[in-house]
């Protein structure tokens, strides 16, 4: 069913500046609601947590269904499972830092060419205690992570693979599931970074038994704030991270030194609220969770009528080369869409757009490794156009005839 656009864009205050918003894999706009919430939590509960007194309690309550909201975005099994923190940055160094005695030299970690820096660096540390990394390298021809390149890779030492669920340069989804299942067929963990997905599609750990995953709700509609999933076992035995007296069986808290932000771990609820209110306009009756589902079908809907209106765009332009899956209406694509324009500097294109009021962006957003490898990096990278479901037909129109006047038709 198609979103009701009016209602989408009315929940997102920022849209009503006169900017088109298409770098929104950088940050998306944020949900009025969710900054209802956090206001309320600064008017109601704003005490530390843990006092005998009532507003503590009511702050621990508030806190708790923050947590509890993200087990529905997450289809999570418990609120224990779920970690907050500032960043994905952050969290997935914590982990890495958290799992650092569960390795021993000669240990292997296989990482992905294709990721952002922060599913890859905080596992090459782990390298100082003597773990072998190796890179798990794209198809260029189909910029996609081949399994028999994993098989080649995987051995008896394997421990981890890490890897993204979509590229944040190149859009393409990877099929989380069936990486998983192999993964763990051959006795390793996956961590995977899913903060260019989450946006786009729905998450679902459980189904697809993956053992750590991250997401930024801030380019989930919510604000500077972050959570990661570990599966409870796999949590249980992470070391703590928080002081002395904070042990293995403190759970999730060992996970969150100096405590996580409550305010916006509360905040971020409402994304789950819009989400299931979305579902309740197509017409879903079942729970949140169904809701949720239900409302992700029409935003991949949206999504790749947009998508497909950029790319058939860019294919009719002998200068232009897509980096990533060419067809919008693939539904392995979300529409984070980088390119690169014969002899022209994605600096300067995108200092162009500014004088329309569109924002995209360029350079290798931080997924350097991956720029490398495709040979970008010391030309400015690329432009990157990334959509999500509040942008309309129209906007896309305006983006189409700023960059014909740019690029020239
Ligand atoms: C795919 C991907 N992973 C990780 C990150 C880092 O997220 P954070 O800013 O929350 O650390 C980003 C940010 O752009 C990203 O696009």
């Amino acid at each position: 069913m198609a979103l009701n656009m009016k209602y989408v864009r009315e929940q997102f205050p920022g849209l009503k500046n006169n900017w088109i918003f298409m770098d929104n894999a950088g940050g998306s706009q944020i949900l009025k609601g969710v900054m209802d919430k956090i206001q309320e939590y600064y008017y109601s509960n704003n005490v530390q947590l843990g006092g005998s007194y009532e507003v503590s309690q009511n702050a621990a309550k508030a806190f708790m269904n923050g947590r509890e909201n993200m087990v529905t975005l997450f289809n999570a099994a418990r609120p224990e499972e779920i970690v907050f923190g500032p960043s994905t940055t952050v969290l997935l160094q914590f982990l890495s830092k958290a799992m650092v005695d569960q390795f021993s030299a000669g240990d292997e970690v296989i990482v992905t060419i294709t990721d952002h820096e922060s599913n890859i660096g905080p596992w090459v540390w782990l390298e100082e205690r003597g773990v072998i990394i190796k890179f798990w390298p794209m198809n260029k021809e189909t910029y996609e992570l081949d399994l028999e390149h994993l098989d080649k890779l995987m051995t008896e030492k394997t421990k981890l693979v890490a890897f993204t669920h979509v590229s944040n340069l190149l859009g393409t989804i990877n099929p989380v599931k069936e990486i998983t299942k192999f993964v763990h067929d051959r006795g390793a963990m996956v961590c995977v970074d899913a903060v260019a997905y989450a946006p786009h599609r729905a998450v679902d750990v459980r189904d697809w038994d993956v053992d750590f995953y991250a997401l930024s709700l801030y380019k989930v509609y919510g604000p500077h704030h972050a959570a990661l999933y570990c599966r409870y076992d796999h949590m249980e035995k992470l070391a703590s991270l928080y002081h002395y007296f904070y042990g293995r069986d403190k759970i999730p808290a060992k996970m969150e030194p100096g405590n996580a932000n409550y305010e916006l771990s509360y905040g971020s609820g409402a994304i789950v609220d819009y989400l299931v209110t979305l579902g309740e306009q197509a017409g879903e009756t079942g729970s949140r969770r169904d809701k949720i589902v239900a409302a992700f079908e029409d935003i991949e809907q949206q999504e790749t009528i947009l998508c497909e209106q950029v790319l058939s765009y860019l294919r009719k332009r002998n200068d232009c080369k897509i980096l990533g899956i060419r067809d919008g209406k693939d539904p392995r694509r979300v529409p984070t869409i980088a390119f690169t324009i014969d002899g022209k500097d994605p600096e300067k294109i995108c200092l162009e757009m500014d004088k329309h009021k569109i924002a995209i962006r360029f350079g290798d957003f931080h997924a350097r490794r991956l720029a490398d490898n495709l040979n970008i990096t010391h030309d400015n990278g690329a432009v990157r156009v990334s959509l999500t479901h509040y942008n309309t037909v129209e906007e896309v129109e305006t983006l189409i005839a700023a960059l014909d006047q740019i690029l020239g038709t």
